[in-house]
């Protein structure tokens, strides 16, 4: 502290005597140089710890002004950037100063200040072994900005690892105009934010398969797991889904870091039911969960273009196939269930599917998520263990993000009872569900 400040006296003698060498002529009779303090005081004035403020040279005004921080967070995620204004109001007053530093509880600087435009500049000092950044005034910058207030507008781009509570020190000056030290007021706040609380963990997989560590795809449907991620469970009453439900927002940023916001079907505080965004890219993903505007949870996903998973009634991922089966009959289409409710168990149990007389075409309309961008020539599928001789699938109308497997079931099958259905597509294999014939 000493030793700064004797070196900031040598540092002023050195100026006045440059000055006084090259510019004599813009001297004010006290022998300061006419603009160097209004242009932008030295650096370490803020009040922060290790610093002294303006008050070193600047005293004698008149009281009665307000200084203040805006837009500070309560919390701070890493690389988040905030544009910050600090603002000194005291009427009657002509011109304005201050000085900011943001640091650690240790001392440190704590993130970067970054200048707007010519109202502000930047500069670093060492305080006690830390590197310290200051921003300030400039000469153009401690004219008002309205009568009796000068503000500075600036931005604070916070570290790449949270360094624990951060502090915005300022001081400021709102002087009478006399281009001198006396009979101006300084002023001093400090303020401090929090770092956002750890990201818990998501864990994204097939809303259909629930297969643990599986691709997933564009316009797939996807369960994330996790804990605390919303307050209540609500769900998405319009299509297109919605991209907020009580506060919480889901995105998606693919491998070319292109960041899109997720449809929602619903939100509980354990699992969230979204949809991959249109044109997420393949490889690696981040799924990021923020609530409330603050990001909550974290997880990645690996992106391909094809991903097959089959829903089932009881939405277990492996028991009786949530379908409907298509027959048509003398050129006529009807639908009919494969599963019906077990009030006993609370469970779907297999409906047996009467194949009908050889007349009938009965195919098993399987719905999906993860395969329409499958190629017809790609897709394969067997029931009981023979192989389907049609196989086709498409988006099913007026969902998101479901699809259909339309298999014709092989007639072969009659009386087999619950038999296995075995979905490829791009050569993966969805998870196995059930159906029973008759
Ligand atoms: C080492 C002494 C010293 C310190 C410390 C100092 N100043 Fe000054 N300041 C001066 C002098 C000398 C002048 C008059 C010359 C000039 O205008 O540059 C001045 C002038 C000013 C003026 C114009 C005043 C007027 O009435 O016209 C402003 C505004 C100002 N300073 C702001 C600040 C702020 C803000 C701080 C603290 C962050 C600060 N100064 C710290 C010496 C100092």
């Amino acid at each position: 502290m000493k030793n700064f400040k004797i070196m900031r006296i040598q540092l002023l003698k050195l100026t006045i005597i440059v000055s006084l060498a090259a510019l004599s002529a813009i001297y004010s009779l006290n022998g300061a140089p006419a603009e160097a303090f209004s242009a932008g005081p030295f650096p370490s004035l803020t009040g922060a710890p290790g610093e002294s403020s303006c008050r070193e040279c600047h005293s004698g005004g008149p009281t009665g002004g307000t200084l203040s921080i805006n837009g500070l967070p309560t919390n701070y995620s890493p690389n988040q950037e905030i544009i910050l204004t600090v603002t000194l109001a005291q009427a009657g007053r002509l011109r304005f100063g201050f000085q900011l530093t943001a640091i650690d509880d240790t001392g440190k600087r704590a993130g970067d200040l970054i200048p707007n435009d010519s109202r502000t500049q930047t500069q670093t000092n060492n305080v006690n072994g830390n590197q310290r950044q200051y921003i300030n005034h400039t000469g153009q910058g401690n004219a008002p900005t309205s009568s009796g207030q000068g503000s500075w507008t600036f931005r604070w781009k916070a570290p790449a690892q949270s360094v624990g509570r951060v502090t915005f020190y300022v001081a400021g000056n709102a002087a009478n105009g006399n281009f001198n030290q006396t009979g101006d007021t300084i002023y001093t706040i400090s303020q401090s934010i929090q770092p956002a609380p750890a990201l818990t963990n998501i864990a994204s997989v097939s809303a259909a398969s629930f297969a643990p560590n599986a691709s997933l795809t564009a316009d797939g449907i996807v369960a994330g797991f996790g804990t605390g991620l919303s307050q209540n469970v609500v769900q998405a009453t319009t299509v297109p889904l919605p991209t907020q439900l009580d506060g919480i927002e889901v995105l998606v940023k693919d491998a070319n870091g292109v960041e899109r916001p997720a449809g929602l079907f619903f939100v509980a505080p354990t699992q969230i039911n979204y949809l991959i965004p249109a044109g997420t890219a393949g490889g690696n993903a981040t799924i990021t969960v923020r609530r409330n505007g603050v990001d909550a949870a974290q997880g990645t996903a690996t992106i391909e273009p094809v991903a097959p998973g089959l829903f089932t009634s009881n939405a277990s991922g492996k028991d009786v196939a949530a379908a409907v089966i298509l027959r048509r009959r003398n050129n006529i289409d009807t639908f009919e269930p494969v599963a019906q409710f077990n009030a006993a168990t609370s469970r779907f149990d297999p409906l047996p599917v009467d194949l009908g007389p050889d007349t009938d075409v009965v195919v098993l309309v399987a719905f999906g998520t993860g395969f329409r961008a499958a190629a017809q020539s790609a897709v394969t599928a067997s029931i009981g263990g023979t192989a389907s001789t049609f196989v086709g699938v498409a988006p099913a109308p007026g969902f998101e993000g479901l699809d259909q497997a339309n298999i014709l079931i092989p007639r072969s099958l009659i009386g087999r009872g619950v038999v296995d259905v075995v979905f490829t597509a791009n050569g993966k294999t969805a998870n196995t569900v059930q159906i029973s014939v008759k």
